[in-house]
């Protein structure tokens, strides 16, 4: 795509307890990060260690919610259902009004994400490209989501959300989902080779499947450290997400 793509995001509240019926300046904070991350302009990008600056890219993607509902009426961009169901799982239950969830706006036009409740310490999940249209999209956790509100420490920089969009435009776990193996791959070029994920936030350098001396790219959105921890996309993985959006989602751009 020729200069930016912007993608119109609806995202569905579907709350049990009010609590969890989040505010629209916790929605806003979401978005607010997401047009900061994909175009690398997030303040803490100073935290990629100097042998990784390189690699770091703007992926010249930007979001914004909805100003139109599937009919063409004019909308703000945000559903808010009442569910009886106290947490959703990983089975798409919460994107279909019949389980208790609200179903998705036309996916091929919307990026769908669905706020609530999560049990098990989810804080997310999302659709690859190429799946069933009516459960495409993204699931975050109220308290993964945003910056502010219900957002919890250390998943409260509106990082999950980042992640799950990664993979909802094709990126795959930056360790290759290998367990710890070596032989993984995400299908990107010009991220080092990696053991298993990252949890917390590591020490630089963090060395795995002989990846010294500068070892695991940690502070990448596809691996699992923190949110302080994770800062940035790479070159390659910005050209995967655009070949994505040139191709299976271009009608979302178009
Ligand atoms: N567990 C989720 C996934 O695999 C998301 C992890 C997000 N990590 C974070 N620091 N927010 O898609
Ligand atoms: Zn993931
Ligand atoms: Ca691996």
């Amino acid at each position: 795509f020729a200069g930016i793509a912007r993608i119109p995001v609806v995202v569905h509240v579907v709350w049990n307890t009010a609590t969890q019926n989040i505010s629209q300046t916790q929605i806003d904070s979401q978005l607010d990060v997401l047009n900061r991350d994909f175009r690398a302009t997030n303040t803490d990008i100073g935290f990629v260690p100097a042998p990784f600056t390189g690699l770091v890219a703007d992926s010249r993607i930007e979001f914004y919610l909805a100003t139109e509902d599937p009919g063409g009426n004019p909308h703000p961009g945000v559903t808010r259902t009442q569910t009886t169901r106290a947490g959703f799982s990983h089975d798409d239950a919460v994107k279909r009004t019949s389980t208790g969830g609200i179903d998705a706006w036309p996916t091929d036009r919307y990026l769908n994400v669905w706020v609530c409740q999560l049990s098990g310490n989810l804080l997310g999940y999302a659709q690859f490209p190429g799946g069933p249209a009516d459960t495409d999209g993204v699931v975050i956790l109220h308290s993964g989501f945003g910056t502010t509100g219900t957002a919890a420490a250390p998943f409260d920089l509106g990082r999950t959300t980042t992640h799950e969009i990664g993979h909802y435009l094709n990126l795959f776990h930056i360790w290759g989902d290998d367990g710890s193996g070596c032989s993984g791959s995400d299908e990107v070029a010009d991220t080092p080779n990696q053991g298993g994920p990252n949890l917390g936030v590591p020490a630089f350098p963090h060395v795995s499947c002989s990846n010294g001396p500068n070892g695991d790219l940690f502070v990448n959105y596809m691996d699992y450290t923190d949110d302080r921890g994770m800062v940035m996309f790479t070159n390659d993985q910005s050209t995967r997400m655009a070949a994505c959006l040139e191709t299976v989602r271009a009608p979302l751009i178009a």
